[in-house]
């Protein structure tokens, strides 16, 4: 039976790319084929688009690397999966498509009360949050963590995380509209990271808020100055986690901060754990989904489009006009 799927036949503008009937492929030994309920539309999908991003994938393909729905075969080395099970997979590409081929492994069943549009959105954002908090920094329950870029991808899974497993989040955010996005996932405190001058102030408003405490934890995106600001922000034996510069500045850190505080940076990159431990990533992702089922964590969706609209929500993503999440419905997502 013919499926859709949006292909690009060249690299080159997102428009360029058409939904197609295709006919599904057959999955290979250690493979799944999906039927494709709902995808995740992120940045880095109009990179690989136009040719720019890191992995190029052979033409044609279907872009996106986050999609949720049920499976439909499965090769004849994956045990643990069959016909019929509702997944969400992390795939290098393809996954704007009715029918998605995904390695075996990197398929996790998804709990039967989440919606497939929820289980599209809980992938990179939260797995990094997850790693930043639990396997970089070691949070404990009491802890308080401030997470700059409160109001984006990662950001607001590490404000929801903390949440969930009882710790105090610092929301640090550059506008009211953000502060309120921040306070609607659970944030405790709000931290205005344009108080002018940053390096004094910042670390001035997480004492008011932490009893001259600190914060034991942060969590960046957002480099910079910001970095700076908040490694003085930080307790006795704190520990910052470098996750990306999404100020666009990669700042240098001076070592005397750490000696002084005994305080240590760590930096992440998630994408080593899911190629080095892939069973701490698997461990991860039932780790979320349970904190799911609880009631923590609720992925702030944005708008749920139809498949034929991709190129309009992908140059909404680029403008940065989504705030949260954006899905794309392919067939019954909900
Ligand atoms: N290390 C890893 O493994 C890993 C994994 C995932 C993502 N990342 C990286 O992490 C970063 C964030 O990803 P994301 O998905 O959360 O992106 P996002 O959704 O765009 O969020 C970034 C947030 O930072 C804010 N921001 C931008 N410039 C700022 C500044 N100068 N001061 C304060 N806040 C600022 C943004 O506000 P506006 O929306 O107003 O610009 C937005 O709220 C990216 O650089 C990404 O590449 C790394």
């Amino acid at each position: 039976m013919p499926m859709r799927a949006v292909i690009v036949r060249e690299f080159g503008p997102i428009e360029n790319a058409r939904v197609e009937e295709i006919s599904p492929s057959s999955p290979g030994p250690d493979e799944v084929l999906i039927h494709g309920a709902a995808a995740e539309v992120n940045f880095p999908d109009i990179l690989v688009m136009e040719g720019s991003y890191q992995i190029k994938p052979p033409l044609p393909f279907s872009p996106g690397k986050e999609v949720a729905g049920t499976v439909a075969k499965v090769g004849a080395a994956v045990q643990d999966l069959k016909p019929g099970d509702r997944v969400a997979a992390q795939v290098e590409f393809g996954a704007y498509s009715e029918a998605v081929i995904a390695p075996g492994d990197s398929c996790y069943r998804i709990p039967d009360s989440m919606p497939f549009a929820d289980a599209a959105a809980i992938g990179l954002s939260y797995q990094t949050a997850h790693f930043a908090l639990l396997e970089r920094a070691g949070f404990r329950e009491g802890n308080s963590v401030l997470v700059n870029g409160a109001a984006g991808g990662v950001g607001l899974a590490a404000i929801q995380l903390v949440k969930a497993l009882n710790g105090t989040a610092l929301a640090g955010v550059i506008n009211e509209q953000q502060a309120e996005i921040a306070r609607a996932n659970g944030a405790d405190h709000i931290i205005d990271l344009t108080a002018d001058p940053i390096r004094d102030l910042l670390r001035q408003q997480v004492f008011d808020v932490t009893n001259n405490h600190g914060v034991d934890i942060v969590v960046d995106p957002v480099g910079g100055s910001i970095l700076e600001a908040s490694l003085r922000a930080l307790a006795w034996c704190g520990r910052l986690v470098v996750i990306g510069f999404a100020a666009g500045e990669i700042p240098a850190i001076r070592s005397n901060y750490l000696l002084v505080k005994n305080i240590a940076v760590l930096g992440l990159q998630w994408s080593d754990y899911r190629d080095r431990t892939p069973g701490l990533v698997r461990a991860a992702q039932e780790h979320l989904y349970e904190l799911y089922r609880n009631g923590g964590l609720r992925p702030h969706i944005d708008r749920v489009s139809p498949l034929e609209e991709f190129a309009s929500v992908l140059e909404d993503v680029r403008a940065g006009k989504v705030s949260g999440k954006a899905i794309l419905a392919i067939t019954g997502a909900r």
